[in-house]
């Protein structure tokens, strides 16, 4: 089979692509991307010369460079997007262009090319926030309420997906997964950078009170998941994807972090909280356990320190990455 992977440079589509190689060696992988700021093909440094990959520059946006690219495909699976809410809200107009456009782009053309399934991966973000004390959790009911210019964008485009599964029989699927950590998270995110800064003696930004909680899943986990939804699930079949059972705020993650690396507490600094913060996520995966037999395998605890031992050796990644244009990000995002 011949599989394309939009976005495949990123953290969770690079993690997608070294996971498919491995587990379908009978596979062609092409790996799309137009290699933002969030794109590193270092990550896949151990693959590229490899005969069943292939890497493609191009911008999902860009009609005719994706129509060539899916000639013969047989399986889409869609990560490409601007991905992070603090630059949503620093900036949303390409947000809007690469997550719904570049959707509804490719859409068109897997509809053109007949690819037999398109998989959407999409985000928890798309439903809006729970109440902080509550024990409610999001589910494939779960209407679509999104808060910030990130998630609106991405529930235009789930909305688009499926769209096109009704108006033109398009076989997709979509997974709504919650916030994923792991190697090669791009150090914008509360993981990857509280443990980065850390590394580099520096503070973590706490934004508001720090209270705030997500579900946080390993990325293998994800990637097994997309796997069972691509070879068990029915076209236009849509399932929620998510690791913990117990809450856990931004506080005490950022706790688990610096006892982890010796620090003390004092390492984390607050600063002022993000415009129209989601207060909690929680997302309830029993659909996709029931029907396909996923579950996480990847405990909390065990898989941050891993993920911190992967910073730890792995600062020939990392330091490039913050030493570029990510110092004028951090400058905007973290100014008083
Ligand atoms: P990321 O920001 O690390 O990577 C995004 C990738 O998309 C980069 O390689 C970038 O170069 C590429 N890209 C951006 N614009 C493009 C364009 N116009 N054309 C082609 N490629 C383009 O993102 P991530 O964290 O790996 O997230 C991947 C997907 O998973 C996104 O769709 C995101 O909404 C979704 N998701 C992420 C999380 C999470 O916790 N990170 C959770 C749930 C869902
Ligand atoms: O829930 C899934 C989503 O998770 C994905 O769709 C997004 O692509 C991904 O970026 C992530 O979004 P979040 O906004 O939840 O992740 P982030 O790592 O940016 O923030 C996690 C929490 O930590 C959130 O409550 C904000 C807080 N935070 C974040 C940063 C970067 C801080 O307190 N300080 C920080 O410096």
């Amino acid at each position: 089979m011949k599989i394309l992977v939009t976005g495949g440079a990123g953290f969770i589509g690079s993690n997608f692509i070294l996971y498919w190689m491995k587990n379908h060696p009978q596979d062609d992988v092409i790996n799309f991307d137009a290699l933002t700021y969030a794109g590193n093909l270092k990550n896949l440094s151990s693959i590229e010369n490899h005969s069943r990959y292939r890497f493609i520059q191009g911008d999902i946006t860009d009609s005719d460079v994706v129509t060539q690219a899916i000639q013969g495909v047989e399986t889409v699976v869609h990560f490409a997007a601007e991905s992070h809410v603090d630059r949503s809200i620093l900036g949303p107009a390409i947000f809007t262009k690469t997550n719904i456009l570049g959707t509804q782009v490719l859409l068109d053309a897997a509809l053109a090319a007949g690819v037999k399934r398109f998989h959407h991966v999409s985000t928890d973000e798309v439903f809006g926030a729970l109440e902080l004390k509550s024990k409610d959790k999001f589910d494939e009911q779960t209407p679509y309420d999104p808060r910030s210019p990130y998630a609106a964008s991405k529930a235009a485009s789930d909305h688009l997906v499926r769209a096109y599964f009704h108006t033109y029989g398009l076989p997709v699927t979509i997974t709504n997964c919650s916030n994923n950590y792991g190697p090669f998270q791009y150090p914008e995110k509360l993981i990857s950078l509280a443990i980065t800064n850390i590394l580099e003696g520096k503070k973590i930004p706490v934004y508001g009170d720090g209270l705030y909680v997500r579900d946080w899943l390993y990325v293998e986990d994800h990637c097994r998941a997309i796997d069972l939804v691509l070879s068990q699930a029915q076209p236009g079949e849509t399932y929620c994807v998510g690791g913990l059972t117990e809450d856990i705020s931004n506080r005490d993650v950022i706790k688990l972090i610096l006892k982890d690396m010796g620090k003390a507490d004092s390492m984390m600094e607050p600063v002022k909280d993000r415009p129209g913060h989601d207060r909690r996520y929680a997302m309830d995966w029993s659909k996709i356990h029931r029907e396909l037999g996923w579950k996480p395998s990847h405990d909390f605890e065990t898989y941050l320190k891993q993920t911190i031992e992967w910073y730890r050796q792995e600062k020939a990644w990392w330091q490039p990455i913050k030493s570029g244009e990510y110092q004028n990000y951090y400058r905007a995002q973290y100014a008083k």
